[in-house]
């Protein structure tokens, strides 16, 4: 048990967030976990706030309502879309409900420890410190893979992939704090699945009508690399009528279009270290992220990688709060000095 100062652990509600480009989650030491797809929109009129009956709205009920809505998805890319104030004041409205679900006491303070893509911490957390300096008491912004890391105990010898929506985030573990070198992000991820797919699919079947929202549902149903495990049909309407529609070579090309990019930067991000600790970062390889639910992709990369020795690849067990649970984690450890007091 670690020493905490009772009078502020009574006081004291510590949070967790995964500000992520398709879902941000909340884990709290109130033993609230919460999560929400990262939309939020804005009535376009009066008749539309007549409609949708509350002045924002969030995540699927968001989306459901586009049409009378300004939506908005603030992380595009991982990074808070500088100066549009739109995406400044949406990340403040999700920050703010997310500790609204996470229902902290009235007077409680807020500790929070925020999660971000590796590449952006810089410029994003300014942005996270204007959004959150109302409601959080203080604050300390991370990076995404090394707040999984942290939750799982991760911390030396390792390396955590996160393949969220927008980016893939790489991180290496060796016993101290990561530095900039140890992390990298790179744009193959979901979105770029989705893109692909979505144009394989209006290549072979021109007349069928489909959106991008649809397109990323086929996937995250049927996702998978390398063997095929079993024809993938789905529906389709084409000239207003329900169509199936084969699409098991466009799912599979699509989702292996984000591998390559992936083992060259492991090989790349591992290369930099002692063949010693080579051996051992390799054999402790973590997935997490929406992305490490594809079918398959565990072991495409452990394969992939054992071209050059021993490797083990393994998966998170909850992709959805993997970084949430360590940034609580972290906000629990954290010794004082190092929150920022806002
Ligand atoms: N079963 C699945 N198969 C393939 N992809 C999936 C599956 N489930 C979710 N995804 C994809 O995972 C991505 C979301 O993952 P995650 O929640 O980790 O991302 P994020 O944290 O919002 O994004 P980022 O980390 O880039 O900011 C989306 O692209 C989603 O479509
Ligand atoms: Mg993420």
């Amino acid at each position: 048990m670690k020493q905490k100062d009772s009078k502020r652990e009574d006081n004291t509600v510590f949070v967790g967030i995964d500000l992520g480009t398709s879902r941000s989650s909340i884990s709290a030491s109130n033993n609230t976990r919460e999560w929400i797809e990262s939309y939020v929109g804005w009535p376009k009129d009066f008749i539309a706030l007549q409609v949708v009956g509350k002045p924002v709205l969030f995540g699927a009920e968001a989306l459901k309502n586009r049409l009378s809505l300004d939506l908005c998805r603030p992380l595009e890319h991982g990074v808070i879309k500088e100066g549009i104030e739109r995406s400044e004041e949406a990340v403040k409205e999700i920050i703010k409900y997310l500790i609204e679900l996470a229902k902290p006491e009235p007077d409680q303070k807020i500790h929070a420890v925020v999660g971000v893509p590796a590449d952006t911490l810089k410029v994003n957390k300014l942005a996270i410190r204007k959004a959150v300096s109302e409601f959080v008491h203080s604050l300390m912004v991370v990076s995404e893979p090394f707040a999984v890391a942290y939750g799982m105990d991760l911390l030396n010898n390792s390396l955590v992939i996160d393949i969220g929506a927008g980016t893939t985030d790489f991180c290496i573990m060796h016993g101290t704090i990561p530095s900039e070198e140890d992390q990298k992000t790179i744009l193959a991820a979901g979105d770029y699945i989705d893109e692909q797919l979505y144009s394989y699919l209006t290549e072979r079947y021109p007349n069928a009508k489909f959106n991008k929202n649809m397109v990323r549902q086929f996937k995250e149903q049927h996702s998978f690399v390398r063997e095929v495990p079993g024809e993938v049909r789905v529906e389709i309407p084409v000239d207003g009528k329900p169509v199936m529609h084969d699409i098991t070579n466009e799912i599979r090309r699509a989702c292996e279009s984000i591998l390559p990019a992936i083992v060259e930067t492991t090989t790349e991000m591992i290369a930099r270290f002692d063949p010693e600790f080579q051996v051992k970062i390799k054999n402790n390889i973590v997935l997490a992220g929406g992305g490490s639910l594809i079918k398959g992709i565990r072991e495409y990369l452990q394969d992939a990688l054992k071209e050059y020795g021993s490797c083990r690849v393994t998966c998170v067990e909850d992709p959805l709060f993997a970084g949430s649970n360590g940034a609580l984690k972290l906000a629990e450890d954290m010794p004082a000095k190092y929150w920022e007091t806002l």
